[in-house]
C-alpha cells in the first residue's frame, strides 16, 4: 500500500463525491503508515498512529468511504460495528473478537498472495492428482516401449484436460472431511482449541476423507485447496499475517455514537454501552490480544471511528475513550448538487443500476438530464421538509419514479423509455409538497 493521499483521494472520488477533509484526512493517515514503516525499527515503535473520527449525519458517506476503502487496501482492514458489542462477561461478542477478525482477515490476504506466488507449482500438483485418476500409472516393471506409449498418452490427455474437453467427465476423488470451522473469533482462543479437541476425538473414530465422485472441473476447484494446504507453509503465512495485522491493520468502527450515553439520558447511563467503551480503551490504546493463531500486539492497529451522531455527541463518549480518537472530522450535508453528482458521477451510479436491471427485460431506459436535476431538487427539498437522511433520500425517489415503468417492464421489451423532467414532477410534486405525505412514502 504505497498509494500517495492525493492518490487515494482520486481512487474515493470515483465513488464519493464532496467530503474532501474526510478523504484527505484519511489518506493522510494510510500515508503516514506508509512512512513509519520506512523508518528504523526503534523510532517505528514511537510512532503512534492517531486514530480518526469521522462525524457526520446519516446518508452522507460515512460507510461507503469505508467500504470503498476496504475493496482498495492491501492491508488488513475490516469494519466492524460498535453496536454489535457487548460488555465482557455479558452473552454475546465482546470487543477483543474484532481484533481476531483482522487476524482472519490478514491471513486470508497473505493465503492468497501465496496462492497467487505459487500458482504454477498448484497447478501442476492438481494436474498431475486429475491425470492420475484418468490415466492410472503402470507397474514398475514395463517395458521401455510400453513407458513411452504411456508418457505420449499422458501427454495426449494433459492437452485434452487443459482445453476443457474433459471438464464433464466424472472421476473419483478423496474429498478430506469437512472439518467444522471454527472461525467463530467470538469465543477466547483457548475455548476454541477445547472445542476442536473435542470435535476431532469424535471425528477420530470416522474416517477423515470420503470418496465422492465428480466432474473434472469441479475437481479443479476441490483439488487447488488441498494444493495451497500442502505446497504452502501455513506457519509462515500465520506469522507473516500477524505482523501485517500488528503493523498495518486498520479497524473500521463504525456507529460509534450507538454506544454514547446521552448525557440528557435522566441520569440513567446505559451500563452495558459504558461497559462496551471501557472495553475497547485497552484496544484501541494499545494491548496484547490474544487469538487462535497467537498474540497480536494493538499499539500501531489504525483505528477509524464514526458515527452519525444525532442523538448524543462525541462528548457523550467517556473522556478517556474521546481522547483516543484525537482527528475529528466533519462530514458535510448534502447540497442539491451533491445529489445531482451523485446520480451522475459516480462510478455504478444509482441511474446506471437501474438501467442495468431493466436491461435484463429487453428494455433501455434513460434519463433525461432535466430529470435528473429535478430528482436532485426534490430530493433535496424532501430532506429539507421532513428528516435528513442524505443520499439515501434517492432510493426512496427514485423508486417511486421508477416503480411503475419497472413493473410493466415486459410490455415495453424492446423499447427505449425516457425519464423526462414532466414525468418525475407528476410523480413526486404532490408528495413532496405534503409533509405528511412525505414522510409515510418518502
Ligand atoms: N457523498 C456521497 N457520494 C456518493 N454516494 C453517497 C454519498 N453519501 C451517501 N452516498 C450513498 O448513500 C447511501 C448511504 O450512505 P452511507 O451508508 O455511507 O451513509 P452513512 O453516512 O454511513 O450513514 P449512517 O450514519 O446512517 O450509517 C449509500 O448507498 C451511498 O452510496
Ligand atoms: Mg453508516
Amino acid at each position: 500500500m504505497n498509494m500517495t493521499p492525493k492518490e487515494t483521494v482520486a481512487y474515493l472520488d470515483e465513488y464519493v463525491i464532496g467530503q474532501r477533509e474526510a478523504k484527505k484526512t484519511i489518506a493522510l493517515a494510510l500515508r503516514t503508515r506508509y512512512r513509519r514503516m520506512q523508518l528504523d525499527q526503534e523510532l517505528q515503535n514511537e510512532i503512534i498512529p492517531k486514530n480518526i473520527l469521522m462525524i457526520g449525519s446519516t446518508g452522507v458517506g460515512k460507510t461507503e468511504i469505508a467500504r470503498r476503502l476496504a475493496k482498495m487496501m492491501g492491508a488488513p482492514f475490516i469494519k466492524v460495528e460498535a453496536s454489535k458489542y457487548t460488555e465482557v462477561g455479558f452473552v454475546g461478542r465482546d470487543v477483543e473478537s474484532m481484533v481476531r477478525d483482522l487476524v482472519m482477515t490478514s491471513i486470508s490476504i497473505v493465503k492468497k498472495e501465496q496462492q497467487e506466488g505459487n500458482k504454477a507449482d498448484i497447478e501442476k500438483w492438481v494436474l498431475n492428482k486429475i491425470i492420475e485418476k484418468l490415466l492410472p500409472p503402470l507397474p514398475t516393471s514395463v517395458s521401455d516401449e510400453q513407458q513411452e506409449a504411456y508418457a505420449n498418452s499422458r501427454e495426449r490427455m494433459k492437452s485434452k484436460i487443459l482445453s476443457g474437453d474433459m471438464d464433464d467427465k466424472i472421476i473419483e476423488i478423496d474429498i478430506p472431511k469437512v472439518k467444522v470451522e471454527f472461525s467463530d473469533s467470538n469465543l477466547p482462543p483457548e475455548m476454541l482449541k477445547v472445542q476442536e479437541s473435542l470435535a476431532n476425538m469424535f471425528s477420530a473414530t470416522n474416517k477423515d476423507e470420503v470418496k465422492k465422485e465428480i466432474t473434472v472441473k469441479e475437481a479443479f476447484k476441490i483439488l487447488e485447496v488441498e494444493a495451497s494446504e500442502k505446497l504452502l507453509d501455513m506457519n509462515a503465512i500465520k506469522n507473516e499475517a500477524l505482523k501485517r495485522a500488528e503493523q498495518g491493520g486498520i479497524i473500521f468502527l463504525d456507529e460509534i455514537d450507538k454506544i454514547a450515553v446521552g448525557a440528557k439520558n435522566d441520569g440513567r447511563s446505559d451500563p452495558s454501552k459504558e461497559g462496551v467503551q471501557r472495553d475497547l480503551l485497552p484496544i484501541v490504546e494499545g494491548s496484547t490480544v490474544n487469538t487462535k493463531h497467537g498474540p497480536v500486539n494493538t499499539d500501531h492497529i489504525l483505528f477509524i471511528a464514526a458515527g452519525a451522531f444525532h442523538v448524543s455527541k462525541p462528548s457523550d463518549l467517556i473522556p478517556e475513550l474521546q481522547g483516543r480518537f484525537p482527528l475529528r472530522v466533519e462530514l458535510e450535508s448534502l447540497t442539491e448538487e451533491a445529489l445531482y453528482k451523485i446520480m451522475t458521477q459516480t462510478k455504478n451510479s444509482l441511474l446506471m443500476q437501474y438501467s442495468e436491471l431493466l436491461k435484463v427485460e429487453g428494455m433501455e431506459l434513460e434519463f433525461e438530464d432535466d430529470a435528473i436535476k429535478a430528482l436532485a431538487k426534490l430530493s433535496y427539498t424532501a430532506n429539507e421538509r421532513t428528516e435528513d437522511i442524505g443520499a439515501r433520500r434517492l432510493h426512496t425517489v427514485l423508486e417511486k419514479v421508477i416503480e411503475d415503468i419497472s413493473f410493466d417492464a415486459d410490455e415495453h421489451s424492446g423499447e427505449k423509455v425516457i425519464v423526462t423532467k414532466e414525468l418525475v414532477h407528476e410523480k413526486l410534486d404532490e408528495v413532496v409538497e405534503d409533509d405528511d405525505l412525505a414522510r409515510y412514502i418518502l
